[in-house]
């Protein structure tokens, strides 16, 4: 079985991923009439599951509307008891070392994960678990926030796979793991 750990997620061009108050609302501040998913679903359909800190579910959790992923969400944390009725079978709490989460949710049947939230992503890269970052910059400064990236205790080379432009003023870059 052929493991893969990717990123998909917006920035701003200062590198963040919610405001200072944990706001997202900026990450839709172009027009976009025709709902142009921007890659979404077809990046979807290549996951198994997803492995999200405990903070960006909360932040899903609060959104409007169904629960919108359509594979099982392993949710880290360390505070968290149990997970809300309706969502038996689609959320899962899960605790550990990034090592630790892998193998028990590969042991699961798992192969293909989509890595999501700042401090989550970060605890990956900085053990070199990251295969696949899919990141699109979002024309907007916050001056502060919640940073996709943090320190790492050596570099990481990748390639860039594919660069496109959407709505005219995102910039979605596909980027792949360089072997060492
Ligand atoms: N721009 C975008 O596309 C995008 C995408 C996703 C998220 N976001 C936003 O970005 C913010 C992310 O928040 P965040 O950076 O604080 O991070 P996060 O990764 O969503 O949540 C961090 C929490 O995950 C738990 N955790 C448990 N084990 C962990 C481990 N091994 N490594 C890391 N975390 C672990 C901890 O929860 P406990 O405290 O419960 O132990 C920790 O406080 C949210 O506001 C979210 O809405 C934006």
């Amino acid at each position: 079985m052929e493991f893969k750990n990717s990123i998909f997620i917006a920035t701003s061009l200062d590198g963040y991923i919610a405001d200072k108050n944990g706001g997202i609302d900026w990450l839709l501040s172009v027009p976009n009439p025709d709902h142009d998913d921007m890659g979404y679903n077809s990046f979807m359909e290549n996951i198994d599951a997803l492995v999200m800190g405990r903070v960006t579910y909360e932040t899903v959790l609060g959104f409007q509307g169904e629960w919108p992923y359509p594979r099982p969400v392993f949710v880290l944390s360390n505070t968290l008891n149990s997970i809300p009725d309706h969502l038996n079978e689609k959320v899962f709490l899960i605790q550990g070392k990034p090592k630790e989460i892998l193998e028990t949710i590969h042991s699961k049947g798992f192969s293909r994960l989509y890595i999501d939230g700042g401090k989550t992503i970060q605890s990956f890269l900085k053990e070199g678990l990251i295969n696949e970052l899919i990141i699109t910059t979002i024309p907007i400064l916050l001056g502060g926030g919640f940073s996709l990236f943090g320190e790492l205790n050596s570099l990481i080379n990748f390639e860039l796979k594919s660069s496109k432009v959407y709505l005219g003023n995102y910039v979605q870059n596909h980027f792949i793991r360089l072997k060492k």
